[in-house]
């Protein structure tokens, strides 16, 4: 497969609400980003993903946009994005925004003519429908809860929401609409961005006719899948979408692809197919979910986890391409999800980066990772802030379930576990603003910030600082095949990775005891040296190893 800088490339993805407030609002902003382009630098990054920084009311924290062309308040000016666009090339550091076009917010002047009339000229940019029998003319879940469809007086039908009902679903079977935002992307694309990523973007072909879901096991969320994920014309939409927009520009695209097998992910992503570069995949990240979706929450099984992971290494070596991920802004931290968030918390994470950032495909790294920030337990429901969560809470409570198990849940699952500020001092909510944060910061930001990491060599920092360098400076970390090791073993996760006669034998103990591991006899390890490690002690290269606990250890021979 060709060398694209995309696949050479580590991402860092910031959630602009939380990352840096420069004028004491509570809220961070574009001036606030700006400030840390230095720190960016110094860890290493080449690209940034910015979360939504357009005009929105703010539903759903920016995935809920009233204008694609004009840059929210709270978070600055055109003329601050702009500036923040050239202190990142300045910096060599690219720029990819967020596109939201599954869905817009409510209060989106489309959106708002389209209600008005069925004879608007707007009225096609979204799903109307009228009632069936004098209900819902489905039975689609909302991935926030109830149903996908909210009733307007006005015209007496309803329209489409797979998320909240201030995002009602785009029409893309309208050309009309298609093209508006292609030249919606252009427009960025002249400002001159290096790309975007797509949310919720396999979302945007929906079956004719939009049938009634089947709904196992009586699950409250209706799977969708053939209904709305990767529906009919998917595949015509991206490649339109390329040919339009991403053809005439250097860029890349992630595709955030809910639902996504790696056969899928290959017609995506497959040289020549012209859809996207990437997508985010989410198999790995549902391991922890029982039957009942996401608040089912089941311990986080190893195995099964390097299962899914083994399946897209190899699956799509030489055919597409992967991305890589532990969080974003959606996500759990991974050091509490996965990890030692207390004992062992700065090994665990370290352990954690080599496991992902070893593997083929580009690597994302969300806000507070590089530092090793945790999960947040806040004592009450009124102190979070998160749509998802919130509408989630009132709907078990009305089911009867207990305050406390439903706590428990959003501790361990909860959106707001990654939007809590970042934390970058010692002082008063963690440097991150003078004024009161949107959301509370994680109390142990004392002991867990950037200026302690900075004054550390031995941080989680650093260790990122190391594996993005790697990733420059060895070829094989972004080109060689990859085979797994011990799959069946319930706390080491090992692999081999092989380029051009050099081989890297990733080691890790991902268990809270020593584990013994072997080197097959068939890797030679001649002439090997420890190209990483997470220990005080530096290991040596050896076959029969004892792993301490949430040990990693990365060997290459050449
Ligand atoms: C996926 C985004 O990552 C998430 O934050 C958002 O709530 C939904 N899509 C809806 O836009």
């Amino acid at each position: 497969m060709s060398k694209q800088w995309w696949k050479q490339s580590v991402v860092y993805q910031i959630y602009p609400r939380s990352f840096n407030d420069s004028n004491g609002d509570g809220i961070g902003d574009i001036p606030g980003i700006i400030e840390k382009l230095d720190y960016l630098q110094k860890l290493g990054v080449d690209v940034v993903w910015l979360s939504p920084v357009y005009e929105s009311p703010n539903d759903d924290n920016g995935y809920d946009i009233s204008d694609y062309r004009k840059i929210m308040d709270e978070f600055g000016t055109m003329e601050d994005w702009e500036n923040m666009l050239a202190e990142m090339h300045k910096r060599g550091i690219k720029l990819v925004m967020d596109l939201v076009v599954n869905h817009s917010s409510d209060e989106h002047a489309w959106f708002v003519e389209s209600r008005k009339s069925k004879d608007n000229p707007y009225r096609d940019y979204y799903i109307w429908r009228e009632g069936k029998d004098g209900k819902e003319p489905n039975n689609w879940e909302s991935a926030f809860s109830g149903s996908a469809w909210k009733y307007d007086e006005q015209t007496d039908e309803y329209f489409l929401h797979l998320f909240s009902q201030k995002q009602p679903d785009l029409n893309w079977e309208n050309p009309t609409l298609r093209e508006e935002v292609y030249d919606m992307m252009r427009f960025w694309f002249e400002k001159g961005i290096d790309g975007f990523r797509m949310d919720v973007v396999n979302f945007i072909s929906k079956v004719p006719g939009l049938p009634d879901a089947p709904n196992p096991n009586g699950r409250k969320y209706a799977p969708g899948g053939d209904y709305y994920m990767n529906g009919p014309r998917i595949h015509e939409f991206l490649h339109e979408m390329h040919q339009e927009v991403m053809a005439k520009y250097d860029c890349m695209t992630v595709g955030e692809m809910p639902g996504v097998t790696p056969e899928e992910a290959i017609l995506y992503t497959g040289e020549g197919r012209d859809e996207v570069n990437m997508v985010f995949q989410f198999e790995h990240m549902d391991v922890d979910s029982g039957p009942g979706g996401k608040w089912d929450v089941i311990p986080m099984d190893l195995v099964k986890l390097k299962e899914i992971l083994t399946k897209w290494q190899v699956g799509l070596h030489g055919k597409g391409w992967n991305s890589l991920y532990w969080n974003n802004h959606d996500q759990p931290r991974i050091v509490s999800r996965l990890g030692n968030d207390s004992e062992y918390r700065v090994r665990s994470a370290k352990m954690l980066a080599t496991i992902l950032h070893m593997m083929q495909g580009t690597p994302y790294i969300y806000q507070g990772e590089e530092i090793g920030m945790t999960n947040v337990r806040f004592d009450s429901i009124e102190e979070y802030e998160d749509i998802e969560t919130l509408n989630m809470f009132k709907e078990k409570r009305e089911e009867g379930k207990s305050v406390e198990a439903i706590m428990e849940t959003i501790y361990v699952k909860g959106r707001d576990n990654a939007r809590t500020p970042m934390q970058w001092d010692a002082t008063e909510n963690g440097g991150f603003t003078s004024g009161k944060p949107w959301l509370k910061v994680n109390p142990n930001f004392s002991s867990i910030n950037v200026v302690s990491a900075l004054e550390d060599p031995n941080s989680v920092f650093y260790y990122y600082q190391t594996l993005i360098k790697l990733r420059k400076e060895l070829e094989i970390i972004v080109e060689g095949d990859f085979e797994i090791l011990e799959a069946d073993h319930p706390s080491l996760y090992t692999y081999v990775r092989r380029f051009n006669g050099e081989t890297l034998v990733v080691a890790a103990n991902v268990s809270n005891e020593a584990n013994e591991f072997v080197v097959p006899e068939a890797i030679s390890l001649e002439n090997g040296e420890v190209l990483l490690h997470n220990m005080e002690d530096a290991p040596s290269v050896e076959r029969n190893m004892t792993l301490a606990p949430w040990e990693a250890r990365v060997y290459y021979m050449k």
